[in-house]
């Protein structure tokens, strides 16, 4: 009997596996530098450690509300409408197992089976692993240096009439391009959807982190996007996953039932503590962690260069820069995995993020303090020029 469906035969996420690989070798006493990870190497805010510990001592942490704690909806509510201008209410918003959980939800919500969703090449793999896993058909919408890696509401324009989707999704900053997409870009982008009945779905889970680009939320040009955030990226909560979803009116519903059956509730205990990520202790030190990922970035603008690599897309903010490696490799996974062994540095395959040219680029992630990132790029020069 076969137990497996074909809706399960999605892509490995690499990038796990390489951080699997980076974490046997340090066990095993290899000095590895770590350039392939999605997430801060910084715990959560002190005042969410505070939170936290009073919650276990105070709190029974039984289910909260389906759609989150209010206290916790209430906050990132203020900080949507404080930190865009805009009128966001705590009733919009969803609390979610990561932004992850919110992916799913909010798909299930919008799309049917066959339903065409259109998204940038290079991306972030899960939404193409979720979609295909649920019967949707992707539309790559391929973003180079011209549009500076994003899609464009051009792009969207150019798509002929069988390719026209139910759903766009776009995200920025980027994963894994670290681009912004102007906030005149982005007005027009939600404009199509609306002209076109298209639902937009904005991931803003790098927003926070900018090195100096405005960053414009979905919501400021449409009240009928879905926008999509988390405690995971610049709050520095990862692995408690928390993430939210911003909803249209008639979307909370739909998304509250099948909340209530994916997954009951977000974990109690992240939600005490998440609240307290969004104060203003926790905001300096937050702002401060974005400093060292600025240090990072600046470090591989002036090194790559100097070894040989010289086309990438330079990060408006957000955690990762993305590199053409074209001109050592015709096999990014493999080049990936020789580096590791040979120099101890790890980078993330480009084949995860952009299945059509991935193999001649990779990832680098800013999360690596500055020095550290100054001795990975000693180690590639060295490794590539030798
Ligand atoms: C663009 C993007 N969206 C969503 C996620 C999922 O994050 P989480 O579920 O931790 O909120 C990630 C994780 O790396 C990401 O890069």
């Amino acid at each position: 009997m076969n137990l497996v469906s074909s809706r399960s035969e999605v892509q490995p996420f690499r990038v796990m596996q390489m951080l699997d690989l980076v974490h046997r070798r340090r066990r095993d006493g290899h000095d590895t530098i770590m350039l392939c990870a999605g997430q801060p190497a910084t715990g959560a805010p002190k005042p969410a450690l505070a939170a936290a510990e009073q919650g276990l001592r105070d709190s029974t942490l039984g289910y909260t509300e389906v759609i989150g704690d209010r206290d916790l909806r209430e906050e990132v509510a203020r900080w949507h409408s404080e930190t865009y201008g805009v009128d966001t209410s705590a009733d919009n918003v969803v609390i979610t197992t990561g932004s992850s959980g919110g992916f799913v939800a909010s798909f299930l919500a919008v799309l049917d089976h066959g339903d065409t969703v259109a998204l940038s090449c290079p991306g972030y793999p899960a939404y193409r692993n979720i979609l295909e896993s649920l019967g949707a058909r992707i539309v790559d919408l391929v973003c180079d240096e011209s549009t500076r890696f994003q899609p464009t509401a051009a792009m969207l324009e150019a798509l002929p009439e069988t390719d026209r989707p139910r759903a766009v999704i776009v995200t920025s900053p980027g994963n894994p391009s670290g681009t912004i997409i102007d906030p005149a870009e982005l007005a027009r982008i939600a404009k199509w959807c609306e002209d076109n009945d298209a639902v937009l779905i904005s991931d803003e889970d790098y927003h926070g982190m900018s090195f100096g680009r405005p960053l414009a939320t979905a919501r400021q040009f449409s009240d009928r996007a879905i926008v999509v955030g988390t405690l995971s990226k610049y709050f520095s909560m990862t692995g408690w996953r928390v993430g939210w979803l911003i909803l249209p009116d008639e979307l909370i519903s739909p998304v509250e039932n099948l909340q209530a059956s994916l997954a009951l509730c977000a974990p109690a205990i992240s939600q005490v503590a998440g609240r307290a990520a969004f104060s203003a202790e926790a905001r300096t030190e937050l702002d401060g962690h974005v400093e060292t990922y600025r240090a990072a970035r600046q470090v591989l603008l002036d090194e790559l260069p100097e070894i040989g690599f010289t086309r990438f897309a330079a990060p408006d903010g957000g955690l990762y820069l993305w590199l053409d490696v074209s001109h050592v490799t015709d096999d990014s996974e493999a080049w990936c995995h020789e580096l590791v062994d040979e120099i101890g540095v790890a980078f993330a395959p480009g084949v995860d993020f952009d299945p059509i040219d991935g193999h001649h680029w990779v990832r680098l992630s800013l999360c690596a303090p500055e020095d550290e990132t100054r001795e990975a790029c000693r180690r590639l020069g060295g490794y590539v020029n030798r």
